[in-house]
């Protein structure tokens, strides 16, 4: 089967498309046909080995040499005690603790697979995983955003932050968006009432907010403070590592004087947990939107594109059935 493989960090340049044996499942695990792989930030980070967060299964070599978490296909083959699926059957998962989607075929345990939701294209599908278990845990589970509340998403032109500010938007919440200046109509059309360019502008002058989400966070722990409301509450989910660091060890001190919850946002893994997101695209009350879909052979073409910051949506990998 083809895969895209990569053996040392770099641009997409170092992609390649190539030969390799098909998995065989074993025997908790499902071989799926790959119909849709979405490209995430953390396949950029994995493939630019920055930030150094990015490294931590591999100091100099990537470990693991196909990236692509975000996948929806069909079922092949079944291991033998795997009665949860059958050939035939429509999947999609999140495989961040595997990787290995950016090919004709993936191997992962059953349990990581749930049904392709009723009415949703693999494209579709395939965009929500990661995404939305950001976005759900920052704005509902964790966030618990209110009806008025100012909140603010950092980054919100990405996979996540789409999902964000409509979550938000949904509270009844009152959404800045941050983000790259050409994503601002892109934004408003999502809910939100004010986007900030994060090349000009200072988030954390324009506030207080009562909910911070930073899916890009490359300030100090202080300047962080300053754009939280009292009361409120700041939620990091990716950036620098020392803007994490910072958050994680002092976030707690700093935030103490204002009663300001400064925290690192950690995500659960698995498509298991954006049910309630599934329902509301059914529903047509959230959206996802797809920049541009590449075949497997252009693999290289869609992670240039996700990281030129030329997309408005996601970027989609998709192959055709054989
Ligand atoms: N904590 C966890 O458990 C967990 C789990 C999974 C993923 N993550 C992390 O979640 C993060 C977000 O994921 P994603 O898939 O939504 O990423 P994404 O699709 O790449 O979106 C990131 C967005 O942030 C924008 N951006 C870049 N630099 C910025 C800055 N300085 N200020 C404001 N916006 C900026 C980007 O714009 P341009 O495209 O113009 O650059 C892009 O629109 C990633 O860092 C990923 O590693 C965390």
């Amino acid at each position: 089967m083809k895969a895209v493989e990569y053996t040392e960090y770099g641009s997409p340049d170092v992609l390649r498309v190539v030969d390799v044996d098909r998995p065989e499942p074993g025997p908790d695990e499902v071989l799926v046909a790959v119909r849709a792989v979405s490209v995430n930030g953390s396949d950029w980070e994995g493939l630019t080995g920055r930030p150094a967060y990015a490294r931590l299964g591999g100091l100099r070599r990537p470990r693991r040499r196909v990236l692509g978490s975000d996948v929806a296909g069909t079922v092949v083959a079944v291991g033998a005690d795997v009665t949860t699926f059958a050939p035939g059957d429509d999947v999609y998962a999140d495989l961040l603790d595997r990787l290995g989607c950016f090919a004709e075929h993936v191997c992962a345990p059953a349990r990581s697979f749930a049904p392709l939701p009723d009415g949703m294209s693999f494209v579709e599908a395939s965009a929500v995983p990661q995404a939305g278990v950001i976005a759900l845990r920052g704005i509902v589970d964790r966030g618990r955003v209110r009806a008025g509340q100012r909140v603010l998403v950092n980054g919100a032109g990405g996979g996540a932050g789409a999902y964000a500010v409509q979550l938000a938007v949904l509270a009844g919440a009152e959404v800045t968006a941050v983000d790259t200046a050409h994503k601002a109509d892109h934004l408003r059309s999502l809910g939100a009432v004010r986007v900030l360019d994060h090349r000009v502008d200072d988030w954390t002058r324009t506030g207080p907010y009562d909910l911070v989400l930073d899916l890009a966070c490359y300030r100090s722990v202080g300047a962080i403070a300053r754009g939280v409301a009292p009361g409120g509450t700041y939620l990091v989910v990716g950036g620098a590592v020392r803007s994490l660091l910072q958050v994680l060890l002092l976030g707690p001190l700093v935030g103490l004087a204002g009663r300001k919850r400064l925290r690192v946002l950690a995500v659960p893994l698995g498509v298991r947990h954006v049910g309630p997101l599934v329902d509301l695209l059914q529903a047509g009350a959230v959206r996802t939107v797809v920049d541009r879909t590449f075949p497997l052979e252009q693999t290289a073409e869609a992670l240039r594109r996700h990281g030129s910051g030329r997309s408005v949506g996601k970027v989609v990998v998709t192959v055709d059935p054989t």
